[in-house]
């Protein structure tokens, strides 16, 4: 390439990533206060991972299905949105970028949009931009499980039967848990999160708060990591498990290895059984695998970060305090890597079943 190529491609590179952080920063997080922190992961053109997905394509132990999707049958889509693994933009996507019979309505400036059945009042989505969050802000897999059926069946009656289709999207856990880390600083602290299992909210005891006052917004890294109740720690796992499985929210119920042996396999036991889960990391390929499990097309292509954009937060992070962060979310870090293992697993499933198909232009 020669240099005023070099100099043409660097410009428009400047001008796309400009726009895309525009409306990243629009968009991207609802809480006002934390909003420049996941607008510091500006967006960059389509990445791919030749190697794990050759490295994942070895063990398969999971069947690997499609969901073609029943809008009109009894289909819904179930989103369990954990916090800071860009689960906003994928929630986006859901509302406003299928390319259905009948997308979701949505009124400008208006939160929620309206995800109804073709030739019905009944909704094919549970997600924040449908309904907001019926079950508590960012509830987790314990709290769906026992309030989406009993949400569904008290709006729509229980007949006929639903099926639903759990969907999520999990990030590389150590910017995960910095990207939080700097959330809270910004203000930001879901403190209305119920944390509901078994029938009732955890007591102040077996959930001490980190801070006084209304936010953490003075906290440093050292403080963030001390503080033993913080839920930033092993999130993923903890949202994704069963947590009937271990006591709930008491600590004491169980020797600390076995409750975090049992979570650990709650979390990728519930994980496998989710019909689809995306990776921020690997927006190109979450499309793909979307498209080709319900059988649904995106109109506008999902955008790409890079890698140094992704894990913006973390590698300002010194060696000493990335090394606690990496101890202290030791049981997010084996899930993610199972997670990206089953991903590409079922990747390549789709892929290989595709290949015939002309029409297939991911590759
Ligand atoms: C954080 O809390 C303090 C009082 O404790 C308040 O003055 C401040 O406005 C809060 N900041 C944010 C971003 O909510
Ligand atoms: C961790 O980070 C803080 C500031 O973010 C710094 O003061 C401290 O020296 C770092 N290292 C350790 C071991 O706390």
């Amino acid at each position: 390439m020669n240099f005023p190529g070099k100099l043409k491609t660097c410009f428009i590179s400047i001008f796309v990533v400009a726009v895309v952080t525009a409306f990243i920063l629009m968009y991207a997080c609802s809480n006002k206060a934390c909003r420049q922190s996941v607008s510091a992961m500006s967006f960059v053109t389509s990445l791919r991972t030749p190697s794990n997905a050759r490295e994942a394509s070895k063990t398969s132990t999971s069947v690997v299905k499609a969901y073609p999707f029943d809008i009109e049958g009894n289909d819904v889509i179930v989103f369990l949105h954990i916090q800071k693994t860009g689960g906003t933009k994928f929630g986006k996507h859901l509302v406003k970028n299928l390319d259905i019979k009948s997308p979701c309505e949505c009124i400008p400036k208006r939160k929620k949009c309206t995800c109804e059945r073709p030739n019905s009042k009944n909704i094919w989505l549970f997600s924040r931009y449908s309904l907001g969050w019926p079950c508590g802000l960012h509830a987790d897999w314990t709290e769906l499980q026992a309030c989406v059926p009993r949400y569904m069946n008290s709006h729509e009656g229980k007949k006929p039967k639903r099926k639903y289709l759990y969907v999520t999207i999990l990030r590389e856990p150590v910017s995960r848990f910095v990207s939080e880390f700097h959330c809270y600083q910004r203000g930001a602290t879901w403190k209305n999160s119920l944390h509901t299992c078994n029938g009732r909210v955890p007591s102040k005891k077996e959930l001490p708060p980190c801070y006084k006052g209304q936010n953490w917004t003075d906290v440093t890294l050292p403080e963030f990591l001390g503080c033993f109740s913080n839920l930033a720690f092993n999130r993923q796992t903890r949202m994704l498990a069963d947590l009937k499985l271990v006591g709930c929210y008491d600590t004491k119920a169980m020797p600390r290895d076995q409750r975090e042996k049992i979570l650990l396999d709650s979390a990728k036991k519930n994980l496998e059984s989710m019909a689809y889960f995306a990776l921020v990391e690997h927006q190109t390929e979450s499309q793909y695998l979307f498209e080709k499990t319900f059988g649904m097309k995106f109109r506008h292509s999902f955008v790409q970060l890079s890698v140094e954009e992704t894990r913006a937060g973390a590698i300002t992070v010194d060696k000493q305090n990335l090394t606690r962060i990496q101890e202290l979310n030791s049981l997010d870090i084996k899930l993610y890597s199972f997670a990206k293992k089953l991903f590409f697993e079922r990747l390549e499933y789709f892929k290989s079943k595709g290949s015939s198909q002309i029409e297939d232009s991911y590759d």
